[in-house]
């Protein structure tokens, strides 16, 4: 399987990468970048360890040579500033966006490939590719929450010093601020997360405060994520590639889960080689229910605003 990094001569595309490199799952790894020389270097830092990895054959290319990617990882983008939120990122980034969905279709694309938006605003941006390139929604995912999880269940871990892969805690909504903890199905080693010591009412306040503010925490100390959105990104791309069926909070076109309709954002959502194959409507609480249509509603209001720009 080949899977096109676009935008992957930056932070966040070349650690992408090299988590994809490392776990050796997909075949073929092009970097595509509007900077042709960072790309061609990328790629050739990439190939370097190669013989030290696995088989796969690493380069930079062009949006013709991407034609026949299974999954284009689109993380090209202007970063936020420490005080900007994703959502004010928007006016910045739709334009750049939408010359690269332009290059996708034109150079064409293979029937089933999967359009994978890291840039932010993530939610925003995956919702204008649906629109745009004309694939079936469930082909067009977001990484969504999926690093606000992972920042989440890790943090926890460290905290009360538990096995980081053993919390299971989701973050659903917008990758952004009006993002939601959902601790009603928080559990490690499927046992409820709550019944945890130390993990009170005033600690899940403060923990989910530092997950929701843990991008601007890295963006001021080393000015963007790198490390942990490149997992994210290789965690959905395999569960696509491999056909995991994993259920990830990805986000995407939502058709009725929750209520939810004609927005983009994360809800549990089966995730393989179809893309967002299926919505899973898991109990909520009430608050957390009206969190997440809070959310959506944010969201319908700053694509209107796009909408009108
Ligand atoms: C973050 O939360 C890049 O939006 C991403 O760090």
């Amino acid at each position: 399987m080949k899977a096109t990094i676009i935008g992957g001569g930056g932070r966040v595309g070349s650690n992408a990468a090299i988590c994809l490199q490392c776990a050796g799952v997909v075949s073929e790894i092009q970097i595509l970048d509007a900077n042709k020389d960072l790309a061609d270097g990328e790629a050739l830092d990439l190939l370097h360890g190669a013989s030290s990895l696995h088989d796969q054959r690493i380069y930079a290319g062009d949006y013709d040579r991407a034609a026949d990617s299974d999954i284009f990882i689109i993380t090209a983008g202007l970063r936020r500033k420490p005080d900007e939120s994703r959502l004010d990122l928007i006016n910045r980034n739709v334009g750049l966006f939408s010359q690269i969905l332009n290059s996708i279709k034109t150079a064409g694309m293979k029937q089933d490939a999967i359009v994978f938006v890291v840039s932010n605003p993530v939610d925003i941006l995956t919702h204008l590719a649906v629109s745009f390139l004309g694939l079936p929604p469930a082909q067009v995912i977001g990484l969504g929450t999926m690093l606000d999880t992972a920042r989440f269940r890790s943090l926890i871990a460290n905290d009360l010093d538990l096995a980081p892969t053993q919390v299971k805690a989701l973050i659903l909504g917008e990758h952004g601020d009006t993002m939601l903890p959902v601790w009603s199905s928080a559990t490690v080693g499927g046992l409820p997360l709550t019944g945890v010591k130390g993990c009170d009412a005033n600690y899940q306040r403060q923990i989910f405060e530092r997950t929701k503010t843990s991008g601007s925490e890295v963006i001021s100390r080393k000015g963007g994520a790198g490390w942990a959105v490149g997992a994210t990104i290789a965690e959905t791309v395999h569960s696509i590639v491999l056909d995991k069926k994993q259920l990830l909070p990805v986000s995407s076109l939502q058709n009725g889960c929750y209520g939810l309709k004609d927005v983009c954002l994360s809800v549990p959502t089966i995730v393989g080689r179809g893309g967002a194959e299926k919505h899973i409507e898991i109990d909520l609480w009430p608050k957390e229910k009206q969190a997440l249509q809070a959310s959506a509603r944010a969201l319908k209001d700053m694509l209107k605003n796009v909408a009108s720009a």
